[in-house]
């Protein structure tokens, strides 16, 4: 899957695509810089005071939210507010308990590790986290059958930060392990007409207060495709000439680029129009969905979805998808709800 992920280059994808040092050019490292998200900062600001003041490690944080909201972000700001090293990884990498292990053994006192896509975990490395988690320790065995043996091996104090696209993929007993559980949304608009008045400024372009609410109307919600419109409308406007991003080219860049007014790109549309017109609207289970668009599950629920259900587009019921109104008139189809999407909408209506 994750071979998958980097291949995929779509401009209104919000996982990441390589752009690594783009990214890290307009990543806030303090708190103060962070945009947006308010009680989520205002909470972990005071979270992280707490524990200078008790010279205490910070407890344990689940970042959890859809792709380029600033779960990564977040974790390197956590770890630099406390003044302490990060160690990064990822879920996918730990492949063997041992990994895990020599991970947290080498880890030094009051140090943060990162652990992204924390869902992703077999269960026989999960199991190590759990003690480490509540009483800093591990247990490996050493020798085999007859001879062997359980030994506790005791680690620095530190804190555990993990990154999920879905908390509703991680086992209840390791959400249950996270003292500091936080949940990312989807951005505000002036919170993105920030965000994009700022990697402008990063960029070095100049852009009109009324082209950055365009780019952030059109920008899912999200900072890191924000990020990536403003570069790609930057493009635009340097081929044109022009010095500034106004409105116009604002407009021209983003018609040429296939984002609607509502920041659907073609995929969006397809999903709903699959849903529309070859299902009737719904409901339709999510795998026929993803053969009839030819996209992967894992795809479509983690990053395609929770956007089009913020947006009013989607509705997930217990018994499949179901387009909404919203998406009919989106996409010029007349609304013809059967009795079927009806009742779900009126009787079952009910998140899965
Ligand atoms: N609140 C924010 N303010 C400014 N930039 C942000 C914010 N959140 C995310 N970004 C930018 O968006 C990009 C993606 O963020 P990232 O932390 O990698 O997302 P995630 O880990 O949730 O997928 C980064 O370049 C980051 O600088
Ligand atoms: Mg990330």
């Amino acid at each position: 899957m994750s071979e998958k992920f980097e291949n995929l280059s779509r401009l209104v994808d919000a996982r990441k695509t390589g752009e690594d040092d783009f990214e890290k050019t307009l990543r806030p490292k303090r708190l103060s810089e962070f945009i947006g998200q308010r009680k989520i900062v205002e909470n972990l600001a005071v979270f992280i005071e707490s524990s200078k003041l008790q010279k205490k490690p910070l407890d344990h944080v689940l970042l959890a939210g859809p792709p380029g909201l600033g779960k990564t972000t977040l974790a390197y700001i956590i770890a630099n507010e406390l003044g302490v090293n990060l160690k990064v990884t990822s879920a996918p990498v730990i492949e063997k308990t041992g990994d895990l292990a020599s991970i947290l053994t080498a880890l030094e006192e009051n140090d943060v590790l990162f652990i992204d896509e924390i869902h992703r975990l077999s269960p026989a490395v999960e199991e190590i986290l759990y003690p480490a988690m509540e009483d800093r320790a591990i247990d490996i065995i050493i020798g085999q059958g007859m001879a062997a043996k359980s030994i506790r091996i005791h680690l620095a104090p530190f804190t555990l930060i993990g990154a999920t696209t879905r908390t509703g993929l991680l086992t209840g007993a390791l959400r249950d392990r996270f003292g500091i559980p936080l949940r990312l949304n989807y951005y505000e608009i002036e919170d993105l007409k920030e965000i994009a008045l700022r990697t402008a400024k990063i960029l070095n372009i100049e852009i009109t207060l009324d082209a950055a609410e365009e780019i952030a109307r059109r920008s899912r919600r999200t900072p890191r495709i924000i990020n990536r419109l403003i570069k790609r409308v930057t493009d635009f406007a340097v081929v044109q000439g022009e010095k500034k991003i106004n409105l116009e080219i604002a407009r021209f860049a983003l018609g040429k680029l296939d984002i609607d007014n509502l920041g659907l790109d073609e995929m969006d549309r397809t999903i709903l129009s699959a849903i529309i017109s070859k299902y009737n609207g719904g409901p339709v289970g999510v795998k026929t969905i993803a053969i009839s668009v030819g996209e992967e599950i894992d795809t479509l629920e983690d990053f395609y979805e929770p956007f089009l259900v913020q947006a009013g587009l989607l509705k997930r019921t217990s018994r499949g998808r179901v387009a909404t109104r919203l998406a009919y008139e989106h996409l010029g189809f007349q609304y013809t709800p059967t009795f079927e999407t009806e009742g779900i909408r009126d009787l079952f209506d009910q998140e899965e």
